[in-house]
């Protein structure tokens, strides 16, 4: 079974302060997006690549076997552009993997897991990738005092990959508030749709600011 692959890395890298897209920053000697074009080429199930990139720029991401597509104004109507092209090369086997370049650290073994997590289990729409929380959560009123305590053994922390049943997310998409949106698995849930989680390693952390980028690296370094 292969399934296409959508990583999503259209976004500014405005909180990164690079002063460019963040999925061409450097990482190890290579740009921070090709670690998770690599990471999906190695997985068994994983056929095509699709690559969201900020409008204008395609022609600097040169990693072999990938296909480009202009990203959209948020995460998320980048990831409805993805979706757009694979339905435009008649490329959908039924289910689609959405990863956030912004994870460079993600493992073959991890993908493959939960594309076959989701393919054997029929009472599922989406199987997304999650740890439980080592912090302890509290909700806070609108004057920034707290209100609650959330009981930390009923929540995980999400990430990518997300795998999805491709027409299950096609429609939440279509139904959903694309700009509110902060990962596509709450768009699936709120269409009514049952979202499983899979376990994911530590390590398969976001870069978001520049210290993150330093462990990424220390990472990466380790694992060679
Ligand atoms: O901004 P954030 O780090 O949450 O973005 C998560 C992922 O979504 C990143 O890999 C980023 O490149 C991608 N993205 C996108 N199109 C946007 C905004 C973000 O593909 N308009």
């Amino acid at each position: 079974m292969g399934v296409p692959a959508l990583i999503v890395a259209a976004g500014s890298g405005q909180r990164l302060g690079a002063g460019g897209p963040k999925a061409l920053v450097e990482l190890g000697g290579r740009p921070l997006y090709a670690w998770s074009v690599d990471a999906f080429r190695r997985a068994d199930h994983i056929d095509r690549i699709y690559v969201t990139v900020p409008p204008g720029l395609a022609d600097r991401f040169t990693e072999a076997g990938i296909v480009t597509v202009d990203g959209g104004e948020t995460r998320s109507h980048s990831v409805a552009n993805g979706l757009a092209a694979i339905a435009d090369a008649d490329d959908d086997p039924g289910m689609i993997v959405v990863h956030d370049a912004a994870r460079p650290l993600v493992s073959p073994a991890l993908i493959d897991a939960a594309v076959i997590g989701l393919d054997s289990d029929p009472e599922l729409h989406a199987l997304i990738a999650g740890s439980p929380m080592t912090d302890t959560v509290k909700r806070l009123g609108g004057d920034g005092v707290v209100i609650e305590t959330l009981d930390r053994s009923e929540l995980v922390s999400v990430q990518t990959p997300q795998v999805f049943r491709t027409e299950i997310l096609r429609r939440a998409m279509d139904a959903g508030d694309l700009a509110a949106a902060t990962d596509d698995a709450s768009l699936v849930e709120l269409a009514g749709g049952s979202v499983g989680v899979i376990e994911s390693p530590s390590g398969n952390i976001k870069v978001t600011v520049p210290g993150d980028l330093d462990l990424a690296a220390l990472l990466l370094e380790r694992d060679r």
